[in-house]
């Protein structure tokens, strides 16, 4: 993950046309130690920032976006002045070329993020659930992987019905489902690569500052690292022939401080932190609260992440289990309801 100058990785990159995995090519993959580049061309946090963005190719849909969230935000705000969280969820792409057959991907599936969502609208707020198109969603954990096809099935030639197994858990995603977005309670938008993810995070946080305090920001997403730069990108599919293929990937610059000074000063902002080493876990989570001055770094070790997360602030770290003699034991319930209340005594403060 850590790029040394020079120094050679070998990633698996995926090679797909829409959901279908086709084959996989290991590829050799020069990763630039852009932390030293930077320092050695003085280029300063901001202007990194400022060169992710000017590179990266605009929205195609960025009116329709803002349009939805400020509808959302104002249905929202007055008179119930309920609270907003954005929740990221799934991972985002690093396209390889322009006109993009590959990319380098993460593992996320975005569970954490569509289950923390249904847990804050329990909890009473509204949802702006920006998340990676074919991700788990929201209300549809207990349905199997194809649920059109495995849940339905034909009676005649012109009718279906569904499959008794599934009937109450059919009903229950789509009148959950319906009920919270058709209520204006959720708000769903999608993204593919590191550059849609980006602009949506920073167009969602500008339209969130008239909230303050109200806000939150629950980043579960798994953010790439690395990327080409567009300009840096080749714009047709890369050939193959050669048993060697460069790339130079350079550092995706974090937002989170960004989002913190700059897009949303006054909302409440929890980050993740994901290790697959238990014994690094606590200390990386306790100092990236510190570096980009998160409220909570939410600590999750791979192969435990659904049973126990630890939620680390500048006063305590509480170890939050999900509780197994429980119907539906997830451990975003009592994480969210953690959450919760810390967002509310963080509120008061500006009172
Ligand atoms: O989706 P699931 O399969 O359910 O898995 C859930 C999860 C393990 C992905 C989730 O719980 C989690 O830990 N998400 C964050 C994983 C991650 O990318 O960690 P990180 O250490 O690389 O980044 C830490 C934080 O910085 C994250 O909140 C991320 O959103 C943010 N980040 C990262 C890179 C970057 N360039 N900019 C960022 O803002």
């Amino acid at each position: 993950k850590h790029p040394v100058d020079g120094r050679v990785n070998s990633l698996v990159l995926k090679h797909a046309f829409a959901s279908t995995l086709f084959l996989c090519l290991k590829l050799d993959l020069v990763l630039m130690d852009t932390a030293k580049g930077l320092e050695a061309s003085g280029e300063t946090l901001e202007e990194q920032v400022k060169a992710f963005f000017y590179s990266a190719p605009p929205l195609h849909n960025s009116d329709e976006i803002t349009q939805k969230l400020n509808q959302f935000i104002q249905r929202n705000s007055s008179p119930s002045g309920r609270r907003i969280v954005c929740v990221t969820s799934g991972g985002t792409t690093a396209p390889l070329e322009q006109r993009c057959v590959r990319y380098v991907d993460n593992f996320s599936s975005g569970h954490r993020g569509a289950t923390s969502t249904e847990y804050f609208l329990k909890a009473g707020y509204a949802v702006i659930f920006l998340y990676r198109k074919r991700s788990f969603q929201p209300f549809c954990r207990s349905l199997p992987d194809d649920p059109l096809l495995e849940c339905f099935k034909p009676t005649d030639e012109s009718n279906i019905q569904v499959c008794e197994a599934y009937s109450e858990a059919v009903k229950r995603a789509i009148v959950d489902h319906h009920t919270a977005v058709a209520g204006g309670l959720l708000l769903k938008l999608p993204f593919n690569t590191i550059f849609e993810y980006l602009q949506m995070l920073q167009m969602i946080a500008m339209s969130m500052r008239t909230l303050g305090p109200r806000a939150m920001f629950y980043l579960a997403a798994a953010v790439s690292d690395f990327y080409v730069p567009w300009k840096d990108m080749v714009e047709h599919k890369i050939q193959s022939g050669s048993h060697l293929l460069d790339v130079k990937l350079v550092q995706v610059p974090k937002m989170l401080s960004v989002l913190r000074k700059d897009w949303a000063p006054q909302a409440f902002c929890i980050s993740f932190k994901l290790e697959t080493d238990s014994n690094i876990l606590l200390n990386k989570a306790g100092a990236a609260l510190e570096k980009y001055k998160m409220h909570a770094v939410v600590a999750n070790e791979l192969s435990t992440r659904k049973e126990q997360v630890v939620v680390v602030t500048s006063d305590e770290k509480v170890t939050v289990r999900c509780d197994k003699s429980k119907l539906h034991n997830d451990v975003e319930d009592p994480l969210i309801k953690l959450l919760s209340e810390k967002h509310a005594t963080y509120s008061e403060q500006f009172r």
